[in-house]
């Protein structure tokens, strides 16, 4: 069982549902407490409701990451209602296009970077200075995926981004190393979410993917959370500017 958190206060972006939802569970029942962010506030007051009894509190925060004025509203209710930030899950993104790389327009690629890429950077721009003028350390996870480590068929763009988002992660390990604020990334796989339904409810791709991955099936969120709740914790304290893949071998 990793190290406590309790005491610690943790935003995770997506945290009403898929994999967000499952991390911040894993974070909640360790004695965090959870600020979930995303646009649908029906959907974070029910997955709110439903871990009440952890010993966690979870906070539900309506934010759409793409807006700079709701990422600052977001820090700033979270500190209000559960304290300093000490971990921060960069956990939502998007996808708009799947298809030709000629097909991309201007719109389309701002889209992608404003969710996937801007946002960490914003979010980061307005817990970490905060970190370090505390001394108190922290960890930033970002969720990454494998599409970020290798092209996956017409879909550029989320392969972009979230190769990205990887070498944000290592570049902000290599600054903020020195003042005990942790950088790392996990990159899932194919796991089971709305995120996903595209891949995994065609026949055809479920099949090849059963083929060739070692774990011959498909991920689920909760796969996911225990990692990041390792990196959370200080038991990963040695640990930054790291990416961890799990994928059931996809890569391997
Ligand atoms: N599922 C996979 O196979 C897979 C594989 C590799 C990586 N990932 C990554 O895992 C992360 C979580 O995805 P998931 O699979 O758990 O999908 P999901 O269940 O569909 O969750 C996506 C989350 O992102 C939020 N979101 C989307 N646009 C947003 C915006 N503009 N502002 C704020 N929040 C927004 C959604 O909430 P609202 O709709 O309420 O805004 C939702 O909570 C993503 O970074 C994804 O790229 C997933």
């Amino acid at each position: 069982m990793p190290s406590s958190l309790k005491g610690k206060v943790a935003i995770v972006t997506g945290g009403g549902r898929g994999i967000g939802k499952a991390i911040a569970r894993r974070l909640a029942e360790a004695g965090a407490g959870v600020a979930i962010a995303s646009r649908k506030l029906e959907n974070l007051q029910a997955t709110a409701a439903e871990f009440a009894s952890l010993p966690g509190k979870i906070v539900p925060i309506a934010c759409h990451v793409g807006r700079l004025d709701q990422l600052e509203n977001l820090v700033r209710e979270t500190e209000a209602q559960l304290g300093p930030v000490n971990i921060l899950v960069n956990n939502s993104a998007t996808n708009v296009h799947q298809g030709s790389a000629l097909d991309i327009t201007d719109d389309m690629l701002d889209k992608m970077v404003e969710i996937n890429v801007k946002s960490i950077l914003r979010l980061v721009r307005l817990t970490v200075p905060k970190m370090i003028a505390r001394k108190s350390g922290g960890s930033i996870i970002n969720i990454a995926s494998i599409a970020g480590l290798e092209p996956q068929a017409g879909g550029l763009l989320y392969s972009f981004t979230k190769a990205g988002v990887l070498m944000i992660t290592r570049s902000l390990a290599r600054e903020f190393g020195q003042f005990g604020v942790r950088v790392n990334a996990i990159a899932p796989g194919l796991i089971q979410t709305d995120f996903s339904a595209y891949f995994w409810k065609n026949e055809e791709h479920r099949r090849h993917l059963e083929a060739n991955q070692p774990i011959s099936r498909i991920g689920q969120p909760e796969e996911i959370a225990g990692m990041a709740l390792y990196l959370a914790s200080e038991d990963a304290s040695f640990v930054t500017g790291q990416t961890f893949v799990i994928d059931g071998g996809a890569t391997a």
